[in-house]
């Protein structure tokens, strides 16, 4: 049911219940200057465009990885494999050498963590402002995906997806609008 527009603070609570109950993927973003890496630990990251291929990822204002990927012009998305839960915790500190004990190489310039689920690497083609975030939209110069279940971050906690049910649904499902049984439910169990 729609509702009212509430004055500015009285939803706030109900609006990040809401938003905890999206299911979003764990991703550390990188960049580098080619000297000095830097990562931050995101969970709003999606594609954005198919034609040209393009992604965003929305950073906090105060994020010191925003102003990095400003200066540098590129980042990659890591998207984090169901085992690596400790490097979400890892890149979301304000530690300022977020690498250490970390497997990685460069693409380019740009930090590419080793054992991730997904890559997608892009050009920054533009930051957009509002609120206390900002959205910055990369033209996708690179992707690579693996096999690898992910992380998810879902009801304020880091999760594994369960790599049993995902498969069984993604054979047996069926719907006329995702043809291929690309279906999944939210059981649990
Ligand atoms: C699971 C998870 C998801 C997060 N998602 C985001 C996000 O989408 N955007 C963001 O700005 N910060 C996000 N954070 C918080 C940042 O990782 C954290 O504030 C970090 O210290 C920022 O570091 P920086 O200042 O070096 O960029 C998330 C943290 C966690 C643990």
């Amino acid at each position: 049911m729609l509702t009212q527009a509430a004055p500015a603070g009285s939803s706030d609570a109900r609006f990040r219940d809401a938003m905890a109950a999206v299911c979003s993927p764990v991703a550390v973003v990188t960049t580098s200057d080619g000297d000095h890496v830097s990562g931050t630990t995101v969970s709003a990251f999606c594609s954005l465009s198919m034609d040209p291929p393009m992604i965003l990822v929305s950073l906090d204002n105060s994020s010191r990885l925003l102003a990095e990927v400003r200066r540098n012009r590129h980042f990659g998305v890591n998207v984090l494999a169901a085992d690596q839960g400790a490097l979400a915790r890892q890149f979301a500190s304000k530690d300022s050498y977020k690498f250490e004990g970390v497997d990685f190489r460069l693409s380019g310039e740009t930090p590419r963590l080793t054992g991730s689920a997904a890559w997608v690497k892009g050009i920054l083609r533009g930051a957009y402002t509002d609120g206390d975030h900002t959205i910055l939209i990369g033209l996708v110069t690179e992707a690579d995906a693996t096999a690898a279940p992910p992380l998810t971050y879902y009801r304020s906690h880091i999760r594994h997806a369960r790599p049993g049910v995902a498969a069984r649904l993604l054979t047996t499902g069926t719907s006329s609008r995702f043809p291929r049984s690309r279906v999944q439910t939210d059981r649990e169990d």
